[in-house]
């Protein structure tokens, strides 16, 4: 016995560190590499939480933050505060564009508050910008990975990317995936009849980053106006009993009031959750590949996406249109992984 295992130990471990690195590397593999840009806001935050609380999944290699919601000062700063009390000050946030491409700005205090989060004290976190412009961040970030490796989340106006690729179109060989939480099209827009806010905010730098061929994944308010809180799902939330389960039922409650009000509807959308969701669990969620078109002339359907669902231009698809979530399974994931957080 002692002859045989003398003879064959060395297989024997040879076999078992290579199994498991096989399985390291699997699962190293599997993660989504990402970057989140983001205009914090209070969707945009129970996002960044979810995608904090998820780290086998998600390797956050940086947050890019831009105007929106409220000035890039403020979504900046909650952008820091989000990471603080994700508990992931590794991760680095930085500042990007202060305006739309070529529009006038808008902002949404009046749904986000005027700080950018909604029911919840803000202060100035203790861990601080990076100096790179955002902007700079991208390019140097996406002209150095592997091809097509890096997913962007996009929660907010796409000026950043848009300026990104206006600058350096070759950073288009580091994207995998583009997700984007905008646009609408079944029922209607939010910031005006037709148009979603983020894609109303700077439509000509969504049309850069849709005519620059990236691969597009629209998570528009059609999917997300099915996804709604109710007082049942944050009081789960809140019994979690933890900080950020405190936070996020807080921040949710001020959140939905002006939805809830304007729509008629017993709950609100978490938007920008839905992007991250997608990631962590796409099985939640239905669409198809369709062509889809921005509309960036003034006027009435300025902003506006034109989605054609039933292919009756018979032009070239150009994103992946998300149509419909599963609600319950949403909130559900989100629930389990704020359990994580402290
Ligand atoms: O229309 C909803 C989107 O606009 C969300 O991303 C919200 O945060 C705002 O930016
Ligand atoms: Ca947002």
């Amino acid at each position: 016995m002692a002859r045989f295992t003398q003879t064959f130990q060395p297989l024997i471990r040879s076999i078992l560190l290579l199994s498991v690195l096989s399985i390291s590397s699997v699962q190293a593999a599997d993660k989504v590499d990402l970057i989140i840009d983001t205009d914090p806001g209070a969707d945009d935050v129970v996002a960044l939480l979810l995608a904090f609380a998820s780290p086998e999944e998600l390797n956050v290699r940086a947050i890019t933050t831009v105007a929106g919601n409220v000035r890039l000062d403020k979504t900046s700063r909650n952008a820091r505060l989000a990471r603080e009390w994700g508990g992931r000050e590794d991760i680095p946030v930085y500042a990007g564009a202060p305006r739309p491409l070529i529009r006038t700005p808008i902002y949404a205090e009046n749904i986000h508050g005027e700080e950018g989060v909604t029911g919840v004290p803000v202060h100035e976190p203790a861990k601080g910008l990076e100096q790179t412009h955002a902007v700079n961040y991208l390019i140097d970030t996406l002209r150095s990975v592997k091809p097509g490796s890096v997913t962007i989340a996009m929660l907010g106006p796409q000026t950043n990317l848009a300026l990104a690729l206006i600058q350096a179109p070759d950073i288009k060989q580091g994207i995998k995936e583009v997700v984007v939480m905008g646009g609408a099209h079944f029922n209607g827009g939010n910031i005006t009849p037709v148009a979603e806010f983020n894609l109303y905010a700077d439509p000509h730098a969504a049309d850069v980053v849709l005519k620059s061929g990236v691969k597009l994944v629209y998570i528009p308010l059609d999917v997300t106006h099915k996804i709604l809180t109710s007082e049942e799902r944050l009081k789960h939330i809140a019994a979690l009993g933890n900080t950020a389960g405190k936070l996020v039922s807080d921040i949710l409650n001020g959140y939905v009031k002006a939805d809830m009000e304007h729509y008629g509807l017993p709950g609100g959308p978490v938007h920008d959750a839905g992007v991250i969701a997608y990631l962590l669990k796409p099985s939640l969620f239905t669409g198809r590949e369709i062509n889809m078109v921005v509309d960036t002339r003034e006027g009435p359907t300025f902003g506006q996406t034109i989605a054609d669902w039933y292919g009756t231009l018979k032009q070239p698809n150009t994103v992946f249109w998300v149509e419909d979530g599963d609600a319950q399974g949403f909130f559900d994931l989100l629930t389990a992984r704020l359990s994580r957080l402290k």
